[in-house]
């Protein structure tokens, strides 16, 4: 009885101590603070299992409401997120694809072979148009990553045309055939897409060479803008490939530099994204957090180069990767949602804020159905997943003036690696401030002290991610188990705001 009572007690000691757990946050001069580029919080749809057929585009004569073929609830959800822009057809499916093939008459479409995904026959129902008027709909920018690795620039440049050129040419006459008068005016352009694998197997010399060459072909045909022509980044922490592109293509050809970067396990074992233990949870967590040092490295590169900063690093490819779920097509990526992908998004787009001198732009993988998707669909029904609800607390960052702050952390450990278990990213827009904190610790709550003084902040409000257990996640049966809720755990007093967050959530504050 006695060894239970001072267990008893030795455990509640040690709950005590580790509520004492605290953070100190530092905000430093907003004086030379880049603004967050909206462009972070960009999204990503492939061609790729689920994402576009059967999750946006159900067709036009579908029972599920729809605008030209895509699901309402969709479009509605996606509005309210706000996203920016909206990448699209790939991905690896982008440089096996062929832009001619999805316009005009439906029915009319040559069918393709999806050779990366599935090997499925697709209809090129969904095509240049579908996309192009989805994203009006949408209000978001539409960002095409175009086919170097099994195009030409013919091709290539004749999509620019399509899509841009007003006056008389043979393709905006081919497009007002196709019943679309107006140009869409389509700025951002992606030059192919993972050159160094799915694009072609190519060497960081030679892609920079058809890079050029495409480039210099490329034009906006409206005389009202620039393109913004992207090239083809590094796999994760291939610096050599950055430094080839950096080096060797000219300034007047580029507009930014991809990279691309997942979070798992392991590569070859990811495991389930709903039944995982507190080691593959780490193990996650230390390859997304691995981030900040792929964005830091990749920028210092760039800076040698580019030392104002007039190219963008592109993060077009990021999110949690797991095995798919059980009786799905293995080649459709179908995964679910949990908490471990709340807190890759938290951390993620804090880091990218941070870094938004040179991060401009970044697109999480994917929207609908593939990969840390933030709308799962399943017939009629939608939902909408934990990292939708962070990046939509995360929006009142988009176009904001950074604040740029220090973070002194306590560790979150798991064996004998360590971990820092908070993050944070501030900004300021219209007279507001908003500080988004996230507590990756799978146990500990930490109280985070940030001196306010200075921001003279009466007026605060706090919204919050969190669950109970890390595996949680939403179902088609119950679809709010994890949704944003009021969070009133922080207090301000003498210009020190303390807040104190539980286990593995997500908090943003709004301070007037
Ligand atoms: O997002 C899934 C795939 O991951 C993309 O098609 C490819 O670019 C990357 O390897």
């Amino acid at each position: 009885m006695k060894f239970i009572c001072t267990a008893a007690i030795a455990l509640f000691t040690l709950t005590n101590l580790s509520a004492q757990q605290k953070s100190t946050i530092t905000l430093t001069s907003q004086e030379n603070a880049p603004t967050i580029n909206k462009h972070i919080y960009g999204h990503f749809a492939e061609h790729l299992g689920r994402c576009i057929y059967d999750g946006f585009y159900v067709g036009e004569n579908s029972k599920i409401p729809n605008t030209n073929g895509v699901r309402n609830d969709i479009i509605a959800a996606l509005k309210d997120l706000g996203i920016p822009n909206l990448r699209w057809p790939g991905g690896c499916f982008a440089d096996t694809y062929h832009w001619k093939d999805g316009i005009g008459p439906k029915d009319e479409r040559p069918t393709m072979v999806n050779q990366w995904w599935g090997g499925v026959t697709e209809d090129n129902s969904f095509g240049t148009h579908d996309f192009l008027d989805l994203c009006e709909t949408l209000g978001t920018e539409p960002y095409l990553a175009a086919n170097v690795g099994s195009g030409t620039v013919q091709e290539f440049t004749d999509w620019v045309q399509y899509v841009n050129h007003s006056g008389k040419s043979p393709m905006s006459d081919l497009r007002k055939k196709n019943k679309r008068d107006k140009a869409w005016g389509v700025s951002i352009w992606g030059v192919g897409n993972e050159m160094w694998g799915c694009g072609g197997n190519m060497t960081p010399e030679y892609y920079a060479n058809l890079f050029k060459q495409y480039s210099t072909f490329m034009s906006d045909w409206s005389n009202t803008g620039k393109l913004f022509r992207i090239a083809s980044g590094a796999n994760v922490a291939d610096y050599h490939w950055t430094e080839v592109l950096m080096r060797d293509i000219p300034k007047n050809l580029i507009e930014g530099v991809a990279l691309h970067s997942y979070s798992f396990v392991e590569w070859e074992k990811k495991g389930s994204s709903t039944n995982f233990n507190e080691e593959q949870y780490f193990t996650t967590m230390q390859t997304a957090l691995k981030m900040e040092e792929l964005v830091t490295k990749h920028s210092e590169i760039m800076d040698k180069y580019d030392t104002n900063k007039k190219i963008a690093l592109i993060v077009d490819e990021w999110g949690g990767w797991y095995d798919v779920e059980e009786g799905t097509n293995p080649g459709f990526l179908y995964q679910q949602n949990t908490m471990r992908d709340a807190m890759i998004a938290g951390t993620t787009l804090n880091i990218f804020n941070n870094h938004s001198d040179r991060v401009r732009m970044a697109n999480l993988a994917q929207t609908v159905n593939v990969l840390q998707a933030v709308i799962l669909t399943k017939g009629d029904k939608m939902i909408l997943t934990p990292t939708y609800h962070v990046m939509h607390l995360y929006k009142v960052h988009q176009d904001a003036k950074l604040i740029p702050l220090k973070v002194a952390s306590p560790e979150y450990k798991f064996g004998n690696k360590t971990l820092p278990a908070i993050s944070a990213s501030a900004s300021a827009k219209d007279g507001k401030t908003h500080v988004s904190l996230v507590n990756i610790h799978s146990t500990e709550k930490i109280t985070v002290e940030i001196n306010v003084d200075a921001l003279k902040l009466k007026n605060i409000t706090a919204q919050i991610v969190a669950s109970p257990k890390l595996q949680d996640h939403n179902t088609f049966e119950k679809p709010n188990v994890i949704a944003p809720k009021d969070f009133k755990d922080f207090k301000l007093k003498n210009g020190v705001l303390s807040v104190t967050l539980p286990p593995f959530s997500v908090v943003v504050l709004e301070g007037k």
